[in-house]
């Protein structure tokens, strides 16, 4: 099994994703959100590249069936239910409905790697069972970082070293990496004692303290409170 990271959201170069298992991360929020709107009973998510899309499929469904969430410079879209805070999912908002969600990096990359086996949303929230999943799907694995307007992000390095790790002390078969891999498993090593300390190094991070979000860096940095695993597929996040 080899494990490469992808460390810029470039699309991938044709056919590299044949019968690869892809794990989507953007912990800064997007892939943070799909996880704890799963968890919270969320009935499926449609990740979106627009708000003009968002608001175009939402006419397709009844109003009180859907909700329209996301952000766009880390801030709710006029007109949208809810923002892109992982906290604003809970149970009495998400439970049961359908969410059209758009965001800035996160729910466009999902597009970007469609052509994957498997693609998953992957955060610190679920990294555990993403990793469990990973091995038992036992394919060559893509883990796509959302990044940062195009450019490289610390937090989604953090996090996909975090898997890199975690799937080398558990699979039972041998696990070759990429230098990408390597880098990002050397970064996570560096700062696993100190995930918010690099959230607040991170650009983004500090572009989300200084929007009133310095609170989501806390609660994005929770690590295995779920076993759920997102999975994205014809355009629809279910769990897998
Ligand atoms: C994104 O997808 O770009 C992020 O989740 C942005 C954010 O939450 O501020």
């Amino acid at each position: 099994m080899e494990i490469d990271i992808q460390l810029i959201p470039t699309p991938p170069r044709s056919n590299s994703l044949f019968n690869r298992t892809v794990v989507v991360i953007d912990v800064l929020r997007a892939t943070s959100v799909m996880v704890h709107a799963m968890l919270q009973g969320a009935l499926e998510i449609i990740p979106v590249a627009s708000v003009d899309e968002a608001f175009q499929i939402a006419k397709d469904f009844p109003r009180s069936s859907i909700l329209l969430g996301g952000e766009r410079e880390s801030r709710k879209v006029q007109g949208f239910d809810l923002g892109n805070s992982p906290k604003e999912y809970v149970a009495e908002r998400v439970k049961g409905k359908k969410l059209i969600l758009t965001t800035t990096n996160g729910t466009k990359a999902f597009y970007l790697v469609s052509s994957g086996k498997e693609i998953l949303a992957g955060s610190f929230f679920n990294i555990g069972a993403i990793a469990q999943i990973c091995i038992e799907l036992g394919r060559n694995l893509l883990i796509f970082s959302s990044g940062d307007e195009g450019s490289f992000s610390l937090e989604d390095s953090i996090c996909g070293g975090m898997l890199i790790e975690l799937i080398k002390q558990k699979a039972r078969k041998p696990i070759s990496l990429t230098d990408a891999s390597y880098n990002a498993q050397v970064l996570y090593q560096r700062f696993k004692d100190n995930l918010l300390g690099a959230f607040h190094l991170s650009h983004h991070g500090k572009e989300l303290i200084k929007h009133g979000f310095g609170d989501d860096l806390v609660y994005c940095a929770q690590i295995d409170i779920t076993d759920i695993v997102p999975e994205f597929k014809a355009g629809v996040i279910r769990v897998k």
